[in-house]
């Protein structure tokens, strides 16, 4: 007779052996990457479900510092950056500084040497945290003026893989085609904020008004992704880990494949 102990250890030991099974179905697929022309605009997560998701990322800390970062999008990054292992990372808005903190925290856990690029119009939020810590670089300038901020002989000195973050929602299709000439196979785009269902914030209350869909940041990835579809595909891995598009980053885990 199986002891209740064994039994108990059967369950988790047959979820050690699934677990393999389960990522490898989809990581080792061969429809993994897929092409932006084969995504659907819409998400598996509906607005009940976003709505206490939404409400808790705007209370979310790192190292005490207020983060803007949705707590799925958190688990994926920190997924992707396990597997790529970036060593130079872009991130265009940085707020606080707490998500380029925790972007450099987690590559210092993961015992990959990396630095942390970080832009913002605005840099007196900023954490000394941030500011003072010499893996990370924060700049303040507008991304409209990207070229300036990283000029040619700059990004070509700067080691791959390359993950870069789109956070900052405006000028987002010159920053993807600025970036796009000096990226690396393997390198990718983490876009912010695509899905259309993201709610506007009042003092007391989420909304869900389709204010921020106006901003119409999904048309313009999908835009430049059809324009270099031979280069870019989506990595359904991580945008689908959740449900389809389980992410507010909708179609926004992109890896450079040429
Ligand atoms: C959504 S917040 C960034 C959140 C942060 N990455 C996080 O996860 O906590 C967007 C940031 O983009 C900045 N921003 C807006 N327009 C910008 C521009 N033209 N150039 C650079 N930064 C800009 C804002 O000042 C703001 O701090």
């Amino acid at each position: 007779m199986v002891s209740v102990k064994e039994a108990e250890k059967e369950i988790y030991y047959d979820a050690y052996k699934n677990f393999a099974q389960q990522k490898d179905d989809v990581f080792l697929s061969p429809t993994r990457y897929q092409k932006i022309s084969a995504r659907e605009n819409r998400s598996d997560q509906d607005i009940p479900c976003l709505t206490n998701l939404c409400a808790g990322k705007y209370k979310l800390v790192w190292r005490g510092i207020p983060m803007m970062k949705h707590s799925i999008d958190l688990i994926l990054s920190e997924q992707l950056l396990w597997y790529v292992k970036p060593r130079t990372i872009f991130e265009i808005g940085c707020y606080t500084g707490a998500s380029a903190l925790w972007l450099s925290d987690t590559m210092k856990k993961y015992e990959v040497e990396t630095h942390v690029y970080t832009v913002d119009l605005d840099t007196s939020l900023v954490d000394p945290l941030t500011k003072n810590n010499e893996n990370i670089t924060v700049i303040e300038d507008d991304v409209g003026n990207i070229s300036n901020i990283f000029p040619e002989e700059k990004l070509k000195s700067l080691p791959h893989p390359w993950y870069i973050s789109e956070d900052c929602h405006f000028h987002v299709m010159n920053t993807l085609e600025y970036f796009h000439q000096y990226m690396q196979e393997g390198d990718y785009f983490v876009i912010d904020d695509t899905s259309p269902d993201m709610p506007s914030y009042r003092p007391d209350t989420l909304v869900f008004d389709g204010e921020w869909a106006k901003l119409g940041k999904l048309e313009v990835l999908r835009d430049f992704l059809k324009k270099y579809e031979e280069y870019y595909r989506i990595d359904s891995y991580y945008t689908d880990m959740f449900g389809y598009n389980g992410t507010m980053n909708w179609n926004g885990y992109i890896k450079r494949i040429k």
